[in-house]
C-alpha cells in the first residue's frame, strides 16, 4: 500500500534511499571504541579464524556481487585466500574443501534454495560456515555454524538494493575483525579502515542527492536497447551489478565487463552511440588503475560510445573523454563500490519507470528463489 511505501513512489525507492540507515545499522554495536569486534564470531573462537587457511564464499545474483567486492577487501587485510563461488556452480562440482576452509554464504532472504544446499554440502565435507543474512532466524543462518546478522531492515522490492550495500558492510567488519585476530594489520590501519566504514552512510547521502539527474538521464535513454558498464578491481563486481539491475528492472540488455578484458572482445560491440557506463578507480588508488580505465574510456569514446562515467569528485582526467560524469565522494579506494553502485540502481529504475514498467515486481521473478 501507499502507507507502507511512505511516500516513495515504490518499495525500491524507499530501499534506495534507507541505504544509509542499512549501512550504520549493520555497523551499530560492531565497532566498540574504534575497535570491530563482532561477538557473534565468538561461537567459532579466535583459534578457529586464527587456523583457517582459505575462504569460499557462496551466493546468488546480487549477494554473489557483494561476495566478489568482498574478495578483494578480505585478501588484501586477512592475507586469507578467497573465492567466490555461485552456490549452485559450487555444489556440483565436488569442490576442494577441507577443515581449514571457511564457508561464508551471502543471502538477504536467507532461504535461496541452492545457498542453502551448498552450505550445507560443506559443512558435511568438515568446513565451518559463517551466514551473512538479513533475516531473522531463517533457514541458512539456522544451519550455519555461526551469522553475521545485516540490518538492512525488510526489503520488499524484488531487486535488492540495500541489503547489497549492509552485506558489504557485513563482510568488511568481518574482513577487518579477522585481520585484528590474525595479526594481518596493525593498530593504525585498522582504525584508517574503521573510520573509512563509518564515513560511508553520509557519503551515501552525498550520491542520493544526485539521484534527480541520474533520472534525467534514465529518461533521455527510455529507447536504449543495450547497454555496457565496465569496471576494474572492485568496481567490476559494481559493473556486474549495473547490468543485473538494469536486466531485472528495465528489461535491457545488459552486460558488464572487467575493463581490462575490453580488447579482449567486448570493444567489438562498441559502435557509435553505444551507451557505456565506466566506474572509474580513485586516482588515489593503487597499482595505477585510474589512467588505464581513463585510457579504455578513450578508446571507447574513439569509437563513438556514449560514455557515463562515474568517478571521484574532483577527478578531472575523465572530464575530457566523458559525455556525463556522475561524481562520488573520495573515500578509500575499497569503500568506493558502496557509493558507485548508488547512481546504477537509481538509473535502472528510474528507466524502468520510464518504460512504465512495474519497478518491485519485475516479470519472470522472485524475491527468494526457495527451488532448485
Ligand atoms: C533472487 C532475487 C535477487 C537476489 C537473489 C539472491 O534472484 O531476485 O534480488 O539477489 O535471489 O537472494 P538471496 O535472498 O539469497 O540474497
Amino acid at each position: 500500500s501507499a502507507a507502507e511505501k511512505g511516500g516513495w513512489s515504490s518499495f525500491m525507492a524507499k530501499e534506495v534511499a534507507e541505504q544509509p540507515d542499512a549501512v550504520a545499522n549493520t555497523i551499530r554495536g560492531r565497532i566498540v571504541d574504534g575497535v570491530v569486534s563482532i561477538p557473534e564470531l565468538d561461537q567459532l573462537g579466535d583459534d578457529a579464524l586464527r587456523s583457517i587457511r582459505r575462504i569460499t564464499v557462496v551466493a546468488c545474483g546480487t549477494a554473489a556481487y557483494a561476495g566478489m567486492v568482498s574478495k578483494y577487501a578480505i585478501e588484501q587485510w586477512a592475507r586469507i585466500p578467497v573465492e567466490v563461488e555461485l552456490s549452485h556452480e559450487f555444489r556440483y562440482r565436488e569442490p576442494v574443501i577441507d577443515d581449514g576452509t571457511l564457508v561464508v554464504s551471502i543471502s538477504q532472504s536467507g532461504e535461496t534454495m541452492d545457498t542453502l544446499m551448498a552450505v550445507k554440502y560443506a559443512r558435511e565435507q568438515g568446513a565451518k560456515a559463517i551466514s551473512v543474512c538479513n533475516t531473522q532466524g531463517a533457514t541458512i543462518p539456522r544451519e550455519s555454524d555461526a551469522a553475521v546478522y545485516t540490518h538492512a531492515g525488510p526489503e520488499v522490492a524484488v531487486a535488492s538494493t540495500k541489503a547489497f550495500v549492509a552485506q558489504i558492510t557485513a563482510l568488511y567488519l568481518f574482513g577487518l575483525h579477522l585481520a585484528r585476530v590474525r595479526g594481518t594489520l596493525s593498530e593504525d590501519e585498522l582504525a584508517a579502515q574503521v573510520a573509512e566504514l563509518q564515513a560511508i552512510p553520509e557519503k551515501i547521502t552525498t550520491v542520493l542527492e544526485q539521484g534527480e539527474r541520474v533520472g534525467e538521464l534514465a529518461h533521455w535513454m527510455s529507447d536504449t536497447r543495450s547497454v555496457l558498464f565496465l569496471g576494474r578491481h572492485v568496481g567490476y563486481p559494481i559493473a556486474l551489478e549495473g547490468a543485473l539491475k538494469l536486466k531485472e528492472l528495465a528489461y535491457i540488455h545488459a552486460e558488464g565487463f572487467a575493463a581490462g578484458e575490453l580488447k579482449h572482445g567486448p570493444i567489438a560491440l562498441i559502435e557509435p552511440g553505444q551507451p557505456v557506463f565506466v566506474v572509474v578507480p580513485s586516482p588515489r588508488g593503487s597499482a595505477a588503475l585510474h589512467p588505464k580505465v581513463v585510457s579504455n574510456i578513450q578508446e571507447i569514446r574513439a569509437r563513438g560510445a556514449r560514455v557515463i562515467a562515474i568517478a571521484e569528485a574532483g577527478d578531472a582526467a575523465v572530464l575530457p573523454f566523458a559525455d556525463e560524469v556522475i561524481r562520488i565522494p573520495l573515500a578509500g579506494p575499497l569503500f568506493e563500490p558502496l557509493l558507485a553502485v548508488v547512481p546504477l540502481q537509481i538509473f535502472a529504475m528510474e528507466l524502468s519507470q520510464a518504460k512504465g514498467l512495474d519497478v518491485d515486481q519485475p516479470r519472470n521473478l522472485a524475491k527468494s528463489v526457495t527451488v532448485e
